[in-house]
């Protein structure tokens, strides 16, 4: 297992990390985990282990009942969601979010709500959202209800990529979408980190995930159990055993 304690502070990071949902149903307890600086992150573990809530406190859309959320190392505990997004953190949720009887571009566009007066922002953002996905710019007059799934989701990412974050927070992206449009998502998120973006991405298709991150953390019933480099994953036996009935049951869902 690899050490946590190395110099550079993690770009974004959950530190004892308690969430409750009602009342003290505790579903976080105690969970650290790294998201670090150039590298893919990825979290996994079974069917409501806490993957997505701990996506959504590293967003501040939970507010932890104890421990902390870091970025670059300085404590923001309680900051809104509005604030990451100011501090270049973006997620893309694990179930849709489009409005599907929207244009594409008018969906863009209300990713730029809080500078909708700048044009000339707005317009940078909407141009770089086309230019990950020219797909996009050929679709923008369309209502995003009446894509593909897989084109959804890249609306979604561009979305995001829009805002130009330096960390993505990725929840399942290619849940419910088809194997081939899969793998140009993970060909896309392989490419992230070369463009300075940072990511951490929960993943219920295990092996893929090993394939593509660098970090792995493991979470069960809303703790960490086990945690280490994506390579240690691949070539150590007892960490193959561990995530080998997960990959049996939910490989290329
Ligand atoms: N809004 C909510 N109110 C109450 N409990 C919730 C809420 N959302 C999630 N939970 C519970 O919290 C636990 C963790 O849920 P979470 O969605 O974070 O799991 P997950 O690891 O993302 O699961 P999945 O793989 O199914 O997406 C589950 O027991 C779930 O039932
Ligand atoms: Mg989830």
């Amino acid at each position: 297992m690899e050490n946590a304690s190395r110099d550079e502070p993690a770009a974004l990071e959950l530190k004892g990390v308690d969430v409750a949902y009602h009342g003290d149903i505790r579903i976080l307890r105690g969970l650290s985990l790294q998201a670090r600086r150039g590298l893919i992150t990825g979290v996994i573990g079974p069917n409501g282990a806490g993957k997505s809530t701990a996506l959504r406190a590293l967003y501040g859309l939970l507010k932890p009942v104890a421990g902390d959320v870091l970025v670059d190392g300085r404590r923001v505990t309680g900051m809104p969601p509005w604030k990451f997004i100011e501090h270049g953190i973006a997620l893309v949720p694990q179930h849709r979010s489009l409005f599907n009887e929207l244009s594409v571009e008018d969906n863009l566009r209300l990713a730029c709500w809080s500078f909708r007066g700048d044009r000339a922002r707005v317009g940078e953002a909407l141009e770089r959202a086309y230019a990950q996905f020219p797909m996009l710019r050929e679709r923008r007059r369309d209502m995003a209800g009446a894509m593909s799934g897989g084109q959804q989701r890249f609306l979604e990412l561009g979305r995001a990529l829009a805002l130009r974050p330096r960390v993505l927070l990725l929840d399942e992206p290619t849940a419910m979408i088809a194997p081939r449009i899969s793998a140009d998502i993970y060909a896309f998120i392989r490419g992230l980190p070369a463009q300075g973006i940072t990511v951490l991405l929960v993943d219920q298709n295990v092996r893929q995930c090993v394939q593509v991150c660098d970090h792995l953390y493991v979470l069960e019933l809303g703790q960490n159990k086990v945690d280490g480099s994506a390579r240690a994953f691949r070539e150590d036996a007892g960490l193959r055993e561990l995530i080998a009935e997960w990959v049996d049951y939910r490989i290329d869902t």
